[in-house]
């Protein structure tokens, strides 16, 4: 047995999280099994799914258990091994949880090349939100160039990638982002020809003025108000990804948003193709994604963004948030200094 540190859920909360919701603290972690290995946790990785798993809903994936440890990616390096894969001092990526320590098994992790990238980006452009953004734009809106893309959540984890992958492919591309400085640098350095502010009051008509052929494919993270300023702006047979609607996570806003019958009939009448997708259901793309866009990072080609928490302690916080746009890139929670 070993103690490891560890956040828990302290409480499920009411619409908005609070820090209440979380607990710090002290507990045993059991050793590793056959084929398990223990990691010591390095980085953390906090994203807009862990709203969700905070509820006691039936969703694509379990709840978190109260007192159990918050569930998240991480990236750590090997101290203990029972697998013939794995040697201590190897770097990996797992779902660590939100703690200190973390046993894994060698079927649900892999390696990290650091030789490829610094090592955090496997938990964001060369990790999960990258992949779901490559998945998204290739597999789902089966995007093409010279076509119109808007893109929320533009200069985030998941939306920086988007924008890059998009402008790379010639297509024009529109951003969506929280605000004057995250748009300056949509536009400046991901691609994006322009970028609104979602708070904009003119967000439907500026949308409009920007995209006078129509919009081909909507990249949808967030819902909310974007949702409904980009939904009238779609052509026929036009795409649409659901990736995510982080405005609606807690709740708030619901009561806003668009009536059914006319999002429906939009769809109807413009023959578009709405998909959801969950990107563990494409884990046979990972590959592929990873070796178009490895190269791209390592040669800078590909630009990343990363906010960083210091200290375990302080993911609870850097989640708040995360949840109210405060991140601006990857968010991530620095937990220890390789050894
Ligand atoms: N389907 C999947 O498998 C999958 C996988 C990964 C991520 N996702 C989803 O993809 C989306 C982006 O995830 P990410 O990891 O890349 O997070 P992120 O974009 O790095 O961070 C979340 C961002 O959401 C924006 N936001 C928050 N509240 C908003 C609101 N009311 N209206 C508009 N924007 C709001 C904020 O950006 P601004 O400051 O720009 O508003 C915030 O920075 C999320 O919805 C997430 O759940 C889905």
């Amino acid at each position: 047995m070993t103690d490891h540190t560890r956040i828990a859920l302290a409480s499920r909360p009411q619409g908005a999280p609070t820090l209440e919701n979380f607990r710090l603290e002290t507990a045993a972690l059991r050793d590793p099994g056959p084929g398990e290995v223990l990691v010591r946790v390095l980085w953390l990785s906090l994203d807009p799914y862990m709203r969700g798993r905070m509820d006691d809903v039936k969703s694509y994936a379990g709840k978190v258990e109260l007192g159990d440890t918050m569930e998240g990616g991480g990236v750590g390096e090997v101290v203990a091994s029972n697998s013939k894969h794995y040697a201590p001092g190897d770097i990996v990526v797992g779902r660590t949880g939100w703690a200190s320590h973390a046993v894994l098994s060698e079927t649900e992790m892999r390696k990290v090349d650091p030789e490829l990238a610094p090592i955090s980006t496997a938990l964001g452009v060369l990790g999960m939100p990258g992949h779901t953004a490559w998945v998204g734009l290739n597999d789902i809106l089966a995007a093409q160039e010279g076509e119109t893309i808007v893109v929320s959540a533009a200069t985030g984890a998941v939306g920086s990638l988007v924008g890059q992958l998009a402008k790379r492919k010639n297509m024009k591309v529109i951003g969506v982002a929280g605000g004057a400085e995250k748009c300056a640098y949509a536009v400046e350095h991901l691609g994006y020809e322009a970028c609104i502010d979602h708070r904009s009051p003119d967000l439907a008509a500026e949308l409009k003025a920007l995209t006078p052929g129509g919009v081909d494919c909507y990249y949808e993270n967030v819902g909310g108000a974007t949702l409904e300023a980009v939904l009238p702006l779609m052509n026929d047979f036009s795409r649409i990804a659901i990736c995510g609607m982080i405005a609606w996570y807690s709740g708030k806003g619901l009561e806003d948003a668009m009536r059914l019958p006319k999002m429906w009939r939009s769809i109807l009448v413009k023959r578009m193709r709405v998909q959801g997708f969950i990107i563990f259901d494409h884990n046979d793309r990972f590959a592929p994604f990873a070796r178009e866009v490895g190269p791209l990072v390592k040669s800078g080609e590909i630009h990343y963004r990363e906010s960083v928490a210091d200290g375990l302690e302080n993911a609870p916080a850097a989640f708040l948030e995360l949840l109210g746009g405060g991140n601006f890139g990857k968010q991530l929670v620095k937990v220890a200094d390789k050894s």
